[in-house]
């Protein structure tokens, strides 16, 4: 158990954050944004904008600055009079303040060439399209057997289709970027990313600058959920307003302004058929599954994707088509593909299981498998079934009425859910450094990122482990492109990515050491490219099992999670205090998805209705009273030296099924289309 290393720095006030960075002669940028929903920007008066006293600059398609390298999609800022959806950036100001720039930007008169934008995501949509690839690398369709006809002959048949909403991520920091262009053309950008690297090479590109040109700062990040897994829209407006006015200059997103232009999760309606044998063994599992993207740029979110790896069956197909709308392009959200995919897949075994009239934990059981069902490797380690038996022993599953419906307690219907939950335990190539200082200390640099994850404690953990150090004499330094290179904090990968690349570089330190370390110190790097090349084939990833107990209240239809419980196995756990908070914090985040989050696209005008964390509702204290997570000790040596897989997203994955499940069990009311709110339950309850 150890603390994280900066907790003290951070409630102090101490850990610098980017928007808070001390530079000298700063000024602000405000954005202007789309008013129209499709169409083209025929003016921009900005008249009435300079005339305000304080305003330096304002900048937009009318007048745009060059970006001089190659800016595509939705970092092409400013570079085209087409508005792709409402909310879109189209104009800044920058002003001696922020209350300036914000006025002055209100003050900016822009005339549109308007069409009715196309917004709705619907399965029957003309430009459906199969998308070449799915989010990162996974082709969009996979097939083995007959399905539709094994579905066809099967004895007990499951086909529902299950809609999820787009959601938002809403990370307590906003996307902020303090970017300096100084004179003799460098940038320094302080940035609140997953990734200093993928910033500094992004950026680079975007303003045609060589890499050295640019320094990305980022020790301390607020959250960011996968949506400052890539740079936003916002990093290019603060890079340009600097070089705009030869100043350094501040850009916070405002909180009204993220839910068009920080990225979202992609809304899905999703048709699951689960074929299986009247003992419940599975002999056809389909899952079609129809999104969205936007016209600047794809994203084709890998919903299905888990689906391939769950269960055995010999006859499957998997497929993802995409339709192109007239709305922000969606990113990366806790567990893309995984979230919404098994919300649908645990929801459909669920009904298989009533089907079946077999209990949902040993259907799954029954339905286990100890090869990758589509590509036959065997897995690294697959605990799933330990998980559930664990999970069912703990959380008390043996007292569990088998009918949905039954127990009451006064005016309160009470039910109890599982839902299994799987993430792949990525990894890629990364740099590191390990240097013995003269004084007896040592210094660990990456250009990793914590945001707000634990991932400096677990590589200071890792680090002090190999060096056999205490855990004080090391100095683990992140968050600065200037330090070796790094993935980003996404995928769950980081802790298995930049940790390997910690230990080569303290296995290698250790090597050189040899009696006293000279005055200057001493050096050593790794880099885990040509590791990584020779990994043994091996079908890696994570599985846990997610239990909840609900209530619903039968007058109301109030729904409240009363107590849940993960059960995980995720490798070895380096720090259990963080990674306790890891699970939790994406069961949480599960409760969300399953009760509350929702955005809410106005067909009319094509935006997403919701401006602030009073109308997008995310849990708060109150609504997770009883949230445990716990793991099994699981010894894997197909991953790393560590031995881990990742933590970050699996606590989310299965969490919104197995709400919905339990609301099931309690009701007897199946709601297909999240979040499952009182209106949509009250007219059968
Ligand atoms: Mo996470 S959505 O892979 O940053």
């Amino acid at each position: 158990m150890t603390e994280r290393l900066e907790s003290r720095a951070k409630v102090t006030g101490e850990a610098r954050y980017a928007f808070e960075y001390p530079v000298g002669n700063v000024a602000y940028a405000a954005a202007v944004q789309a008013s129209v929903g499709r169409g083209e920007v025929t003016s921009v008066d900005t008249e009435a904008a300079l005339r305000l006293p304080g305003v330096l600059a304002v900048l937009s398609c009318d007048d745009a600055p060059r970006l001089d390298g190659d800016a595509q999609g939705e970092l092409a800022l400013f570079q085209s009079r087409t508005v792709s959806y409402r909310g879109q950036f189209i104009a800044a100001v920058v002003g001696e303040t922020l209350e300036t720039a914000r006025e002055a930007a209100r003050l900016v008169q822009v005339e549109y060439a308007q069409e009715s934008p196309d917004v709705r995501l619907r399965t029957d949509h003309p430009g459906r399209y199969k998308p070449d690839k799915v989010n990162p690398v996974f082709p969009p369709d996979t097939g083995q057997g007959e399905p539709d006809t094994a579905f066809d002959d099967s004895a007990v048949r499951v086909d529902v289709t299950y809609t999820t909403p787009a959601e938002h991520n809403n990370p307590m920091e906003p996307h902020t970027t303090l970017a300096d262009w100084s004179e003799d053309g460098t940038l320094t950008l302080y940035d609140s990313t997953q990734g200093s690297s993928t910033v500094q090479s992004t950026i680079a590109r975007v303003f045609g600058l060589g890499k050295a040109q640019v320094r990305v700062v980022a020790p301390h990040v607020g959250g960011g959920f996968g949506s400052k897994g890539s740079p936003r829209p916002s990093v290019v407006l603060a890079a340009m307003a600097s070089r705009a006015t030869g100043r350094p200059v501040k850009f916070a997103v405002p909180r009204q302004q993220m839910f068009a232009t920080t990225g979202y999760r992609t809304p899905t309606i999703q048709r699951l058929k689960l074929g299986a044998d009247a003992e419940g063994h599975l002999n056809a599992i389909l899952h079609d599954v129809v999104e969205q993207t936007s016209t600047v740029q794809e994203f084709a979110e890998q919903t299905a994707t888990p689906t391939r790896v769950m269960y055995r069956a010999p006859n499957r197909r998997t497929s993802h088509r995409l339709v192109r709308l007239d709305v922000p392009t969606p990113s990366w959200m806790r567990a893309p593909g995984e979230t919404p995919g098994m919300y649908a897949l645990e929801s459909a075994m669920d009904e298989l299981a009533v089907a079946t009239g077999i209990d949902p934990i040993e259907l799954r059981i029954r339905n286990d498998t100890d090869r990758d069902p589509e590509s036959g490797l065997p897995f690294s380690s697959r605990n799933l079934v330990a998980c559930l038996r664990e999970g069912a022993d703990r959380f008390g599953w043996g007292g569990r009425d088998p009918m949905p419906g039954i127990r009451w307690e006064g005016r309160k219907r009470i039910g109890m859910g599982v839902a299994a939950s799987t993430y792949p335990a990525y990894m890629s190539p990364n740099q590191a450094t390990a240097r013995a200082e003269p004084d007896g200390t040592f210094t660990v640099r990456i250009a990793a990122a914590d945001i707000g994850t634990g991932a400096r404690t677990a590589l200071t953990l890792i680090a002090a482990e190999t060096l056999k150090e205490d855990l004080r004499n090391v100095n683990v330094e992140i968050g600065d492109s200037s330090f070796p290179k790094a993935t980003v904090a996404g995928g769950s990968s980081g802790t298995a990515s930049w940790g390997t690349a910690v230990v080569r570089a303290c296995e290698a330190l250790r090597g050189k050491l040899n009696g006293a370390v000279p005055p200057e110190g001493l050096e050593a790097s790794a880099d885990t490219a040509e590791e990584l090349k020779g990994r043994d084939e091996y079908a890696r990833h994570a599985f846990g099992a997610q239990f909840a107990e609900v209530e619903v209240d039968a007058d109301t239809g109030e729904i409240r999670v009363r107590r849940m419980l993960g059960v995980f196995a995720a490798g070895r756990i380096i720090n259990p205090m963080a990674a306790r908070s890891q699970f939790i914090g994406g069961m949480t985040m599960g409760i969300g998805m399953a009760l509350l989050e929702e955005s809410v696209m106005d067909e009319e005008f094509g935006d997403y209705l919701n401006r602030d964390l009073a109308q997008y509702h995310v849990p708060a204290c109150a609504d997770v009273r009883d949230v445990e997570a716990t793991w099994l000790e699981e010894s894997d040596p197909h991953l790393n030296p560590m031995g881990s897989k990742g933590i970050g997203e699996i606590g989310i994955v299965g969490a919104a099924a197995a709400v919905g499940n339990a609301v099931h069990h309690a009701t007897g009311i199946r709601i297909r289309a999240l979040p499952i709110t009182p209106a949509k339950l009250l007219p059968d309850l």
